[in-house]
């Protein structure tokens, strides 16, 4: 099947999330400030939904398995495709020194709170560059590892995504991301998130996970950037829907809006607990 190449949209929670945020939302500050994506608990029995420091060091944790898999050493350069507010940067910048880091993202105002939030460290680069992760303004061979943390079902086409970073990816080179794995079996239900009407009026915006790990070492081989490492960690990830259910019970969202996005987060729990959908963290390497 053909991956559909759509045009980016806005995405509700990014609004929602940078209209709290003005507004002084103290928990969300704590939980989602840095960071703009689910938590890894290495003990999801003792996580704490409660409490938003706990989500924010669960936050932090993600960045860092994501990192591991990286393997990224002093002087290299690194590319950080969907960078958010720049946490998964400025996560590594504290811990590996001598690093030339850019921050790419298709909305400015992230990046307006991403050149405020992460400052370049001595000796280090960092920089926040406004642009399409499937468009890279970059020349070839320009970065030893790129890094998407959970934006890559935003993009217009994976595809496309892959084909970049294997331009851009010197010798050697690498990419790690987080994303979604549907079970093949799940892949028909997965493509009615596509569903143009839900995709308006979703929180989430839109959304592909319909990118199976056969689709995934399939596309990455036409790519030229094979699949070398597929880890499943979703039970690691499971408290995020309890955390995320609490916030939305006391934010200002009521109503049918309100509804969608609980029942959303309640599906994702479903299918994440039955592995049918399943967060992964995916290593390709050039070939
Ligand atoms: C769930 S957030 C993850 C942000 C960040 N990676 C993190 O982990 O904190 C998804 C991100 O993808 C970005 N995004 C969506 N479509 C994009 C595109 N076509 N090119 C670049 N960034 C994009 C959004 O603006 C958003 O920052």
């Amino acid at each position: 099947m053909a991956d559909r190449v759509r045009t980016p949209v806005t995405l509700p929670y990014i609004d929602q999330l940078l209209a709290q945020l003005a507004r002084g939302n103290a928990a969300l500050e704590q939980s989602f400030g840095r960071h703009i994506h689910w938590g890894y608990w290495p003990d999801p029995g003792i996580a704490e939904p409660d409490r938003p420091e706990d989500y924010a060091e669960a936050a932090e944790r993600l960045s860092l398995e994501l990192l591991d898999l990286a393997g990224i050493t002093p002087g290299m350069r690194v590319l950080d495709a969907g960078c958010g507010f720049g946490g998964t940067l400025a996560c590594l910048q504290d811990r590996v020194e001598g690093l030339d880091l850019t921050g790419l993202n298709i909305d400015p105002r992230q990046l307006q709170r991403a050149r405020q939030l992460a400052q370049p460290r001595p000796g280090s680069f960092l920089r926040f560059v406004a642009g399409d992760a499937c468009t890279l303004p970059f020349a070839d061979a320009s970065f030893d590892r790129v890094l998407a943390v959970e934006c890559i079902f935003h993009f217009p086409s994976r595809a496309a995504f892959l084909a970049e970073v294997r331009r851009v990816l010197r010798p050697g080179g690498a990419l790690v991301i987080s994303d979604f794995v549907p079970a093949t079996v799940w892949v028909p239900m997965a493509r009615m998130a596509r569903w143009p009407a839900l995709e308006r009026l979703n929180l989430f915006g839109a959304c592909d996970v319909t990118c199976s790990a056969a689709r995934y070492r399939q596309l990455a081989a036409q790519a030229g950037l094979p699949v070398t490492t597929l880890r499943d960690i979703t039970r690691h990830t499971l408290p995020t829907y309890a955390f995320l259910g609490r916030m939305l019970a006391r934010g200002t969202r009521r109503g049918f809006g309100q509804s969608l996005a609980r029942s959303g987060l309640g599906m994702l729990d479903w299918v994440g607990r039955r592995g049918l959908l399943r967060y992964s963290l995916l290593r390709f390497d050039r070939v």
